[in-house]
């Protein structure tokens, strides 16, 4: 019992805050609209009550003509509650439209909060530890539309509370018992709604499992990415029996709950009808025996609905706001954040240096979050100005994890990664980022036209014939220009109008975009996996023009391309077993000779073409 007022207190505690932390966030966005809307929604409450009162003296003057009244005076009661009933649709639609126009900027501003946020992380780290994309998608979901409807149930619940003292204080004029036995009659329903609102919300809950497959299978069926296998292994009818199994157990959780709450509700409706029927008649007595007028009858018994309305209406709203107003907290939580390992975007002191000096590894560890053994385990090694390094491995041996590392999307767990003699952690971001470009094994694929997808190399420089230049580099124009629109032509099939690539023309798209950045390394992951084997030895042919004086680091898994670079890493579960050129490897007849040997071989004997 007293743990559970103490929870409650808690919650409201809580609730609180959250309201605080909502209130300066909008007034902060639109203080002007944002104080309007309060403004009218306390005029919109206080109308009803002027038009009842009216209507009372109005009724007063029809049922007791004896007492004579100026017939000016009447007119101006008339006037006034046509003109209050006009005020009123006017407030409504006013407010309404002021609503909406605020409610689509916070929507806005909010998830813009929440995306620059997310943005301001400058590692991947944080995408792959389960705890913090749970905390995002939560964000997420707190952002936005649901933003939007937490202030809403809060301006309505405003508008409630405030009818809701209203009534029941003109009611206690008249008796106060009165007041005290329309909120008290009134409790058993409110408080039912109340429950029955907390408990759809754990009913909610406990469904989000089944919701989320319900969702997934549903995707299954209708994405592009699962098209193929859905119709070569003919799996349509298998994701849907799947889909109604999951909507059945979301169906029969919901049915449960109906039933519970059709019971209570009953009861305590009922009740609630009683209290409001037996208040009704005791005004209506209290008339008919002349203690009241008629017009008093009037205006209490207008009154009632109002009250007993209220009530449930603003525990009912209470109670979503609680539930909802969660959401949000995860979303302001969000913003809050800081990450222990986030370094900072403008390094204060920091000076880049003029002269390059190059990368260097010093004794570097790491391990991936949750992952019980290390992917980098004591790694070092240089790369000169100009130098061109190639890295060899087996799948899973560390390699691309080398890049992620070299580009600061972790932090070593031990060592130091040097450029131009300063650790990594000390640049600012954008410092960093210029001074390297990459082409992912898994590379990024935008949906936008060719000649943006380039563009993206180098936002800061002006657009023109660099962009040609850099696709004739990564052999983009062989196929862009063979398209009905050329570089304009828009990517992918997200969008009405675009065009999907084969693979390996994706990955000369993103080369292109490597190209394009007039960075000091140009890192490139694999670039060979989606290419053809022509395109893959036309590109290594020329690597040396291409890249010219600049670093390069690339790992690939065809050794016939490797023999190009000045130093070759090999790499086994992720400590360094080999390092130099191919001649040095080979005479020293490690790893990397039984590899170069095994798949000579291959290639004598056709297996690779
Ligand atoms: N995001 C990740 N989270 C956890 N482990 C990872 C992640 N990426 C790679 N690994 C693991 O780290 C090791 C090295 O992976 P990776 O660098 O991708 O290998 P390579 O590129 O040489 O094939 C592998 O054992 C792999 O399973
Ligand atoms: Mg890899």
């Amino acid at each position: 019992m007293i743990s559970s007022i103490i929870d409650g207190f808690k919650k409201a505690s809580t609730t609180i805050k959250i309201t605080i932390d909502i209130l300066r966030y909008i007034f902060s966005l639109e203080r002007l609209s944002v104080t309007a809307i309060f403004f009218l929604c306390t005029l919109e409450a206080t109308l009803p009550f002027l038009s009842l009162w009216l209507a009372k003296y109005i009724v007063d003057v029809l049922t007791m003509p004896e007492q004579a009244t100026d017939p000016n005076t009447f007119l101006n009661f008339l006037i006034g509650f046509v003109g209050i009933g006009i005020l009123a649709q006017v407030c409504a639609t006013f407010g309404q439209t002021l609503r909406e126009g605020v409610g689509q900027k916070i929507e806005s501003h909010s998830e813009v909060s929440l995306l620059k946020k997310v943005n301001s992380f400058s590692e991947i780290t944080i995408f792959e530890n389960p705890e913090f994309y749970n905390h995002l998608r939560n964000a997420t979901e707190g952002s936005g539309r649901r933003f939007v409807g937490v202030i809403e149930i809060m301006i309505s619940a405003t508008r409630s509370l405030l009818m809701l003292g209203g009534s029941v204080a003109i009611l206690g004029g008249v008796h106060w018992s009165l007041g005290v036995i329309v909120l008290v009659g009134m409790l058993p329903h409110s408080l039912v709604t109340f429950w029955i609102n907390g408990f759809k919300a754990q009913v909610f809950r406990a469904q989000a499992h089944d919701t989320r497959e319900q969702r997934y299978y549903a995707s299954v069926l209708t994405s592009q990415e699962t098209a193929k296998e859905v119709r070569a292994f003919h799996l349509g009818s298998f994701f849907l029996d799947k889909y109604q199994e999951a909507f059945s157990r979301v169906y029969d959780r919901s049915q449960r709950f109906r039933q519970r709450a059709l019971k209570v509700g009953i009861v305590s409706g009922g009740l609630s009808g009683a209290v409001s029927a037996g208040v009704f008649s005791w005004i209506a007595l209290q008339a008919y025996n002349g203690f009241l007028t008629v017009g008093d009858a009037v205006l209490y018994i207008g009154l009632l609905p109002q009250a007993m309305r209220t009530l449930s209406l603003v525990l009912g709203q209470l109670a979503s706001f609680q539930l909802v107003s969660l959401h949000v907290k995860h979303f302001f939580d969000f913003l809050k954040l800081e990450l222990p390992h986030n370094v900072n975007e403008i390094a204060e002191n920091f000076q880049s240096k003029d002269t390059s000096t190059g990368y260097e590894f010093r004794n570097v560890s790491f391990k991936y979050p949750g992952a019980d053994r290390p992917a980098i385990e004591n790694v070092s090694f240089t790369i000169e100005p100009g130098e061109k390094v190639a890295v060899v491995g087996r799948n899973g041996a560390g390699k691309s994890t080398l890049v992620k590392l070299m580009l600061r999307l972790y932090q070593p767990d031990a060592g130091v990664i040097l450029l131009d003699g300063i650790p990594l952690k000390e640049y600012a971001s954008e410092d960093l980022r210029k001074k390297t470009s990459v082409v992912f094994q898994d590379f990024a694929k935008f949906y936008l036209t060719i000649r943006d997808n380039i563009a993206l190399g180098d936002l800061s420089k002006d657009q023109k014939d660099w962009i040609e230049s850099a696709a004739q580099k990564a052999q983009v124009d062989d196929f862009a220009n063979e398209l009905p629109q050329g570089y304009d032509t828009l990517l992918g099939k997200h969008f009405d109008g675009g065009v999907e690539l084969s693979g390996g023309q994706w990955q000369r798209i993103s080369l292109a975009r490597a190209f394009a950045r007039d960075a000091d390394l140009i890192v490139l992951d694999e670039p060979s996996s989606a290419l053809d084997p022509i395109a893959e030895s036309h590109l290594y042919e020329r690597f040396r023009d291409l890249t010219n004086d600049k670093s390069a680091l690339f790992i690939t898994h065809r050794l016939g391309s490797v023999r190009l670079a000045d130093k070759i890493i090999v790499l086994n579960d992720g400590k360094i077993v080999g390092i130099g050129s191919h001649n040095e490897l080979m005479a020293a007849e490690g790893d990397y000779a039984v590899l170069f040997r095994t798949q000579a071989e291959n290639y004598a004997d056709g297996i690779f073409e």
